[in-house]
Order: C-alpha cells, then sequence, then structure tokens
C-alpha cells in the first residue's frame, strides 16, 4: 500500500496539501496514493476533510503529536499497514506571540515539543517506510519552517528557535539522505493566512499587522509552489520575495546590527 502522510492536515497549510495532493497524484511525489494518512488533534475537522474529498482513502489519524504516546500509536499503526510511505509533509506546528518573560513554560514546552521533537519523531518513525519505489526517487519528506527561523525574533524567541532547528535538521537530513534517493524539501515561508495567527496570538479574530501585514500570502500560493518545489527535489523554498531579502540580510547582516534596526524601527 502507498501513502502519503501529512501532519497538522486539519487546517492552513496541511489541509491545503492534502487536497492538492490528492488531486494532484504525480508519480514525481510517489503518487498514485491509496490512501493519505491525515494527522492532528482536530477528528472532527480531519473527518470534514476526508469527506469531502474520499473517506476511502483518506484515513484519518487524530493524534496529539506533542504526547510521546501518540508517537507510539503512530509506530504501531505502520507496522500493522506496513506501508511502502512515497511522502511525509510536517506541517504541525505552533508558536505563541509575545514576551518569553509573560509566557507560560506550558507554551514554550508545546511550541518545542511539536515543532522540534514531534517532527524529528514523526520522520524517524516513518523512514524505514520509505522503501521507495524504484524510480529516481524512493519517497519525499517536505519540512514546514519559517522564515522566522532565519534570525532570532524577539517577542517570537521560542517559535523563531525552534524554525532554526527545522531548516538545520531539514537540510542535515537532506545530506543524509540523500544515497537513499530520498529528498528533504524545507518550505520557509513568511506570514500566510490561516489560523496560525489566531492561535499565536489566542485571539479567533486576529490578523497580521505592522510590517508582517505587507507579507501575508495564501495557501493557495504558497503550497502549489511547495509542491513544485519538492517535485524538483530542492532542498529549500524561501517563499516570495520579502521572505528571500530577509533570508540574504541573515547570511550578510552581523545579526546583531538586524537586531539593531529592529529595535529602532519599532
Ligand atoms: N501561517 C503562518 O504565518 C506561518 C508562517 C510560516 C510557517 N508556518 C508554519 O506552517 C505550519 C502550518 O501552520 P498553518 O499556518 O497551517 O497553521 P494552522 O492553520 O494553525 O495549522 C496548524 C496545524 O497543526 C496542527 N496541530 C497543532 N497542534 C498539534 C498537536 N499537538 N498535535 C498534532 N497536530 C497539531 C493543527 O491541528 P489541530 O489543532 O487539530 O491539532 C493544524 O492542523 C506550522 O509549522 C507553522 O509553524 C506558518
Amino acid at each position: 500500500m502507498n501513502i502519503a502522510v501529512i501532519t497538522g492536515a486539519s487546517s492552513g497549510m496541511g489541509k491545503e496539501f492534502c487536497s492538492r495532493l490528492f488531486k494532484e497524484e504525480d508519480a514525481r511525489l510517489g503518487a498514485p496514493y491509496d490512501e493519505i494518512w491525515v494527522i492532528a488533534r482536530s477528528e472532527g475537522k480531519l473527518r470534514e476533510l476526508a469527506r469531502s474529498l474520499d473517506e476511502k482513502r483518506i484515513r484519518v489519524v487524530p493524534l496529539d503529536l506533542t504526547r510521546s504516546e501518540s508517537i507510539s500509536a503512530l509506530k504501531a499503526l505502520l507496522e500493522e499497514q506496513k506501508p511502502s510511505v512515497r511522502l511525509l509533509c510536517n506541517c504541525a506546528g505552533m508558536g505563541k506571540n509575545g514576551a518569553f518573560s509573560e509566557q507560560s513554560v506550558e507554551d514554550t514546552h508545546t511550541a518545542i515539543s511539536l515543532n522540534c521533537e514531534a517532527l524529528s519523531a514523526v520522520t524517524q518513525t516513518i523512514l524505514p517506510y520509505m522503501t521507495g519505489h524504484g524510480g529516481k526517487r524512493s519517497a519525499a519528506i517536505i519540512n514546514i519552517a519559517s522564515s522566522a527561523g532565519f534570525l532570532p525574533q524577539p517577542n517570537f524567541a521560542v517559535y523563531a528557535a525552534s524554525k532554526s532547528y527545522v531548516i538545520s535538521f531539514s537540510r542535515a537530513l537532506a545530506e543524509e539522505l540523500r544515497d537513499k534517493k530520498i529528498t528533504v524539501t524545507c518550505i520557509c515561508p513568511g506570514p500566510v493566512d490561516t489560523d496560525f495567527i489566531k492561535v499565536s496570538k489566542s485571539d479567533p479574530n486576529a490578523t497580521f499587522t505592522g510590517f508582517k501585514a505587507k507579507f501575508v500570502t495564501t495557501t493557495e500560493k504558497l503550497i502549489p509552489a511547495s509542491i513544485k518545489a519538492a517535485k524538483k527535489g530542492k532542498t529549500m523554498l524561501v517563499y516570495g520575495m520579502g521572505q528571500k531579502m530577509l533570508h540574504l540580510t541573515s547570511k550578510l547582516v552581523p545579526t546583531r546590527l538586524v537586531l539593531f534596526f529592529e529595535r529602532k524601527m519599532k
């Protein structure tokens, strides 16, 4: 059984990946898939997604990925089904906005646990099932990082640090898996119009404001570009001109200077 696995599929980018991958069926990303496994905590939203596409081919796997027993449950499901995993999209992620000193230990733990530990654990659990299909490529991994990972971000400190982890981890893994013909594509978007900002500010009406508002994109634009990058086997996609400039700045300008100008611009 050939499958794709998508974490964070109940909303935003993960949901968009699921809809597009279901419809596109591109062999370069291992399609056709007998099943797409969708993972998130909100079982109702995952079932709704399955109903809107094909309940027989979308397997709902409701898991809280910050819990170690969820990783064990995923492992057990893989051992039982013994699928060939052609594609893994690690989209589940969150981050809380605001001063570190004012955030709860629980929020800090959740962000690190979900963005770093769960992404690594899901990948490590699934890798033995990326056995390949004899073509140019055995399997593909897409990790959603963020342009927040390029530089330290005051008032988004834990999130930015966690996304630096995703970038570094993805690039190293891409090298490790090269000989196995498994590609790893790290996606670095700027602000995207999803529920992320609402979760981030703990406000169901929250939107991006200030400088970030000028660079907001949509999943309808970002996800096709991400799929295209993964099809080409690109290691990294920095999405949008603003984020490309930020990436370049992070490489050329000393971090303390960037932080100084950021402080002055406030
Ligand atoms: N939107 C942006 O501006 C932006 C920019 C750059 C990068 N990103 C990154 O893009 C990725 C996707 O975010 P998004 O923008 O699509 O936000 P989103 O709409 O809030 O989606 C986040 C997804 O993660 C899932 N999730 C959250 N906690 C989870 C947990 N404990 N266990 C399992 N799943 C969990 C959520 O599902 P449940 O709540 O149902 O569990 C949801 O499906 C994240 O990694 C985020 O950091 C976002």
